[in-house]
């Protein structure tokens, strides 16, 4: 096998059906099979219609990116797929599939935590990243802050004790009939915005690198209730603007807080919120002022794809650490656990 394994990697946990061909850090093909207009009437994931969607999409879509790759399914060094966390029917169909497709090419199978491949794709942007890191990830279900001493050696440093940042998001979405995924609409609804209109909490002051989101989610829906009732609701924007400024506050300090304690000289991040424009600039700002290196992936590599699933299978695989034909998915897998 060369030093730039060409890996085929496989996403399949929650929504999107993400199927990718990198090879060594580069990628050569990145497919995406949204199920976005299939949940969005129910304002949420429904596990059954995701892995039904899944088995719909996987064997076109597997097809298209070695296609679009240009590499025949025998040319490839290994198969990779997400084992966990994530909704157990989803992780299954796609971890079923590729441990099958392994196996007819004789090829090694690699699982892999859905968390470390968001963890690993600022590399696909940033050749250079590599630990000591501190890394901010904040995706639908999870939201953590972890040292990263080397790869596969992860110190979660903090996590959120209720709802994850991109939870807080949708949910806030879906109360101001925004729609679904409420990230990006909460997002495009900020422009023009005032970030400073409403003083929305930042919780946990006191412990410096764990989250809340449940108050803010309190005190959101109050504040659109009573101005609804009262007939004084100020601009959409504003709102929008001073929520997200509110998540954006504590994700930032609290990272940042993380980089001076442990004196890293690179801060990453990954997860679908880290696709928020407002999130991005901060986080450059900060990272400037403390001249700390910032390594993002561009936005459509934020949110779930196959590409970081393929490219932390490559380091896994250097370490030997490949999946038996017995071994299964992992619903509840946790990072640095
Ligand atoms: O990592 P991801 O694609 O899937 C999970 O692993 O959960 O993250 C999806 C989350 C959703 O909650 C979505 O609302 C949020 O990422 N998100 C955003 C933005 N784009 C996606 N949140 C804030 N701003 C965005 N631009
Ligand atoms: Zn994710």
């Amino acid at each position: 096998m060369s030093d730039t394994p060409l890996i085929l990697g496989i996403e399949t946990s929650c929504d999107e059906t993400g199927v990718a061909v990198v090879e060594g850090t580069r990628v050569r093909s990145s497919v995406l099979g949204s199920q976005t207009e299939a949940h969005a009437r129910f304002g949420g994931v429904v596990p059954e219609v995701a892995a039904r969607a899944h088995v719909e999409a996987i064997r076109p879509l597997v097809h298209t990116a070695l296609t679009a790759a240009g590499v025949h399914s025998d040319q490839v060094d290994a198969v990779a797929a997400t084992r966990g966390p994530g909704l157990a029917g989803a992780l299954m169909v796609g971890y079923s599939f590729a441990k099958a497709l392994a196996w007819s090419l004789g090829k090694p199978f690699v699982g892999v935590d859905h968390m470390e491949g968001h963890l690993i794709a600022p590399i696909l942007a940033h050749p250079g990243y590599a630990p000591p890191a501190v890394v901010v990830l904040a995706s639908g279900g999870h939201s953590q802050i972890v040292h990263v001493r080397g790869w596969g050696d992860y110190d979660v440093m903090g996590r959120t004790i209720d709802d994850a940042a991109g939870e807080a998001f949708d949910k806030l979405a879906r109360f101001m009939g925004l729609g679904y995924p409420g990230g990006p609409a909460i997002d495009l609804a900020s422009d023009g915005g005032n970030p400073e209109a409403i003083p929305f909490p930042r919780a946990l002051r006191d412990r410096p690198y764990d989250f809340s989101f449940s108050g803010l989610k309190t005190s959101v829906t109050t504040y659109l209730e009573k101005g609804k009732a009262t007939g004084s609701l100020g601009s959409l924007a504003d709102v929008a603007a001073s929520l997200q400024e509110a998540i954006v506050d504590v994700l930032v300090d609290k990272t940042m807080a993380a980089v001076d304690a442990t004196g890293v000289e690179v801060v990453a991040g990954g997860g679908g919120v880290l696709a928020n424009r407002r999130l991005r600039d901060r986080l450059a700002a900060e990272a400037a002022r403390r001249g700390v290196r910032l390594c993002l992936p561009p936005p459509e590599l934020c949110t779930d794809n196959g590409a970081m699933i393929a490219v932390a299978a490559g380091f896994r695989l250097e370490r030997g650490d490949t999946a038996g034909w017995d071994s299964d998915v992992d619903p509840g897998l946790r990072l640095g656990a």
